[in-house]
């Protein structure tokens, strides 16, 4: 007798773990089953007079363990329906709506530009070529046909590694110019993007590093005509097919003739006015025939080979672009900043 009582208690404990609640009205039946004053657990307690007396402790036990395994389940279901969300039952989850965005990274504006400019040369032949950061004067300067007392050279305007007179961070890219010309034979067609460093008071309109781009063309026969041609090219593959040049004289020391080439901006509106000082022209980059003096002290012939090089700097242009007004704000790397930029290629 004992024995079918324990196997009828054994039973409901496994319906009260096999017991599917997924809605309110389930959680009810459940309690309703389990917990109610008519309960089957409840007429299980009935049955303890027809156990074996040397049996009826152990079946308390088993009686107590059923009343709890109904408690907790009732517990702790009745929390997840109540719960926000109910998440895996059927109060109010929905499978259609939009899942947490997930958050990209976007490219930095600097790069976005950087990646046109290569982009726009590389289509007419030229390759990217990529150089040191930490120059040496002889490169940065002195093949540059910059003499020992330029201004550039002082170190109010250009960093030199600690203890050294010689080892500096690159005022410019024209550099690379050097680099390429001692170690490759023309023709040469070659961009050099990357990082330059300039000893400049930190302010909204200058920083002391920033990126340039330099161009660099060497081959027989080459003339000012190819470089102006190469320029228009370039300006309106940037800043659309209806875009107009113009050249002004200037002065590098490692160019001659040397020019600057302004892009004609319009004059619509104040910012306009105020972006191009009131002339609709906005200066975009430095350029010239390269120096017979630079050519011979990287060791090409002057009489076979000419050149020209050009050199823009990048912030600038991307401050026009995305109307950005504090250049500083290209290195803090706030992604508050930068978010503005995904989804930008
Ligand atoms: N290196 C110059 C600068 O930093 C820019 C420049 C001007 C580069 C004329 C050139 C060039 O190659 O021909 O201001």
């Amino acid at each position: 007798m004992s024995e079918d009582v324990f196997s009828k208690v054994r039973g409901v404990l496994n319906s009260i773990y096999e017991f599917r609640i997924e809605t309110t009205d389930d959680l009810e039946f459940f309690r309703v089953r389990y917990l109610g004053t008519k309960s089957e657990v409840k007429a299980l307690f009935g049955e303890i007079k027809n156990v074996d007396n040397d049996k009826k402790k152990d079946f308390g036990i088993l009686l107590n363990e059923v009343k709890q395994a109904a408690e907790d389940k009732y517990a702790s279901v009745k929390a997840i329906l109540e719960s926000a969300d109910g998440t895996g039952l059927d109060s109010g989850l929905d499978l259609t709506a939009p899942s947490e965005p997930i958050i990209s990274g976007s490219r930095h504006p600097v790069s976005v530009i950087l990646n046109q400019i290569t982009g726009i040369f590389s289509r007419i032949g030229f390759t990217v070529a990529e150089e040191r950061e930490v120059e040496d004067d002889w490169h940065n300067f002195t093949a540059m046909n910059t003499p020992e007392d330029h201004p550039a050279r002082d170190m109010q305007d250009t960093f030199y590694l600690k203890d050294s007179l010689t080892q500096l961070l690159r005022t410019h890219t024209s550099s690379v110019q050097a680099r390429i010309m001692t170690t490759q034979k023309p023709p040469i067609r070659i961009i050099a993007p990357g990082r330059v460093y300039r000893n400049e008071t930190i302010s909204s309109r200058s920083h002391c590093q920033f990126h340039q781009v330099e161009g660099l063309y060497i081959d027989e026969g080459v003339t000012f005509a190819d470089m102006k041609q190469t320029l228009l090219y370039f300006a309106r593959e940037m800043y659309g097919p209806q875009t107009n040049i113009r050249l002004r004289p200037s002065f590098f020391p490692f160019t001659e003739p040397s020019a600057e080439m302004d892009v004609y901006w319009g004059l619509n509106n104040e910012d306009d006015y105020r972006i191009t000082k009131g002339t609709g022209w906005l200066e975009i980059l430095g350029c010239g025939m390269v120096d017979p003096n630079v050519l011979v002290n990287c060791g090409i012939d002057p009489s076979k080979y000419s050149g020209f090089a050009f050199g823009m700097g990048i912030e600038r242009q991307a401050m026009l672009r995305y109307k950005v007004t504090d250049i500083r704000q290209f290195f803090e790397n706030d992604v508050r900043f930068l978010r503005q930029f995904s989804g930008v290629i």
